[in-house]
């Protein structure tokens, strides 16, 4: 099993680091400014990792994606970011931009549908929640094996073109966590369908 970069400390990174960390993997946390134990450089911490998980501010991901693009070619990208340049309306992922600046790599769209509490804390008193994501299929085993490591449940929704779904799903997170006032430790749960499919 490869080695997982987190890259972002914030508050998704942090909460990532510790989820993939408890769950066994091997984690190295990239940052601009390596302070900490754990922590590395941006490209050190790509250049060790099989997988990526992107967990910075949606409008720096364009230019992250244009200068790692190259480093990234045969890596699993799981991209936890959310764009909100555009309003809530607007799209919230750059898939554009991860297609012309990285295609060697497979690139997933995943954790961006949750608030950070709930991958510190999957577990509801009414079961544990489920984490929609969506990318290649061939990168399903894989990026299952990651995302299960927090202790979410994974449900892929489709390839690369499902984003604008998980656009919506976290639409729905918002709105339900702040307009409905229900609060962040929130999150969803597929009930039925066929387990595994
Ligand atoms: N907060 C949530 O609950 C939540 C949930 C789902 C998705 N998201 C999305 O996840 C992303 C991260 O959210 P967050 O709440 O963790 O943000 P945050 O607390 O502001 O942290 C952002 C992190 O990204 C780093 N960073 C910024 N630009 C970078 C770059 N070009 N290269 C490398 N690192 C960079 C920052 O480090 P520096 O010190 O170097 O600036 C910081 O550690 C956002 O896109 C957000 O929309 C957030």
């Amino acid at each position: 099993m490869g080695r997982v970069a987190v890259i972002g400390a914030g508050a998704v990174g942090t909460a990532l680091a510790n989820a993939l960390r408890g769950g066994g993997l091997d984690v190295v946390v990239g940052v601009r400014s390596p302070a900490e134990r754990g922590q590395a450089t941006v490209a050190e911490a790509i250049a060790d990792a099989a997988t990526v998980v992107v967990a910075i501010p949606g409008a720096g991901v364009e230019a992250f994606a244009a200068e790692h693009g190259p480093a990234l070619a045969g890596r699993l990208v799981l991209d936890a970011t959310n764009d909100l340049g555009a309003g809530h309306a607007g799209a919230m992922h750059h898939m554009d931009a991860w297609a012309s600046h990285a295609p060697g790599a497979v690139v997933c769209r995943a954790f961006n549908t949750v608030g950070h509490e709930n991958v510190s804390a999957p577990r509801f008193s009414d079961g544990v929640a489920d984490l929609f994501w969506c990318g290649p299929e061939s990168a399903r085993k894989e990026a299952e094996r990651v995302i299960s490591a927090t202790g979410l449940r994974p449900v892929w929704v489709g390839g690369p073109e499902a984003a604008d779904v998980l656009d919506g799903i976290a639409r729905l997170w918002f709105t339900m966590a702040f307009a409905r006032e229900h609060g962040r430790h929130l999150a969803f749960r597929m009930l039925g369908g066929a387990p595994g499919a």
